[in-house]
């Protein structure tokens, strides 16, 4: 039989659109989980299906949210489940593009696509969301964004075109804090690769080393030799608390 991978190798050459093949529940329940969702999430799925990574997430979390998919047809399904599930209410199904799909209300978006639809969505994913907003791909990864996180989950009982397996990715939407930053006294550059960050620090302009730099949405830390600061990225500010030489300063970054 001729697997979702296999069929979508082949329907990227010939760009049609694959057939919807349904996430595993097992494998819905984890990628809800790795997403940390909860009630006061909005989810997104792109090519929704049947609905069912948004149902779930209505169902088991209380959280709101939207699907969409070409497929009227898939359109119509979902909406009598969300109904049957009594959470018509939370779950919204539309008959739309994924690419002409607003995102910027997501904090959660769930994406189960070809490899080159998820391409497409990528500067739309970064440029829409807000940061800390939680990406869970099932089976291809997004190129060059390295995920936060990645898990192979066996499934107890493959149907039809699914393998034994899903692979899940998990990307947490960095805050832009690329560049240099000051506070009086202090001088920081930053250079960033989507969550990867690696830090230039100098006080009066001595430089100081930063051997560990973290930033997770908009949290933003580092630590070196007797110094360490945790904070904050909003409203183009960093803002949070520096150790330095045993004493403990509020501090905010703010762009030169
Ligand atoms: C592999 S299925 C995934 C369904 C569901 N997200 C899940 O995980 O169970 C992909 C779905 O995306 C839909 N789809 C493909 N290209 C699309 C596009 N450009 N815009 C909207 N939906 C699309 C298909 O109709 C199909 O239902």
């Amino acid at each position: 039989m001729l697997t979702f991978l296999a069929f979508c190798a082949r329907a990227q050459d010939a760009e049609v659109r694959p057939p919807f093949v349904a996430t595993p529940e097992e494998a819905v329940d984890r990628m809800l989980a790795l997403a940390k969702v909860g009630a006061g999430d909005f989810v997104i799925d792109l090519g929704s299906g049947d609905g069912r990574i948004v149902i779930a997430a209505a169902r088991k979390f209380g959280a709101r949210g939207l699907g969409v998919d070409l497929d009227a047809s898939l359109v119509a399904l979902s909406r009598e489940k969300a109904d049957e599930a009594g959470v018509g209410a939370l779950a919204r199904f539309e008959e739309r593009d994924v690419l002409k799909t607003d995102l910027s209300s997501a904090s959660v978006v769930t994406i189960y696509l070809l490899p080159s639809l998820v391409d497409q969505l990528q500067p739309k994913l970064l440029g829409e969301l807000q940061p800390g907003s939680r990406i869970v791909a099932h089976a291809f990864p997004m190129v060059g964004w390295k995920p936060d996180r990645r898990e192979s989950l066996r499934i107890a009982a493959p149907r039809g075109a699914q393998s034994g397996e899903s692979e899940l990715f998990l990307w947490i939407v960095p805050a832009q804090v690329r560049g240099p930053w000051r506070v009086e006294g202090w001088q920081m550059r930053v250079h960033q690769n989507f969550q990867e960050i690696e830090i230039e620090l100098a006080r009066d302009g001595r430089p100081m080393t930063v051997e560990r730099a973290r930033l997770e949405g908009r949290e933003f830390e580092f630590s070196g030799p007797g110094v360490s600061f945790r904070g904050r990225m909003a409203d183009e500010a960093i803002t949070g608390v520096m150790v330095a030489g045993g004493e403990s300063m509020a501090m905010t970054w703010t762009r030169p």
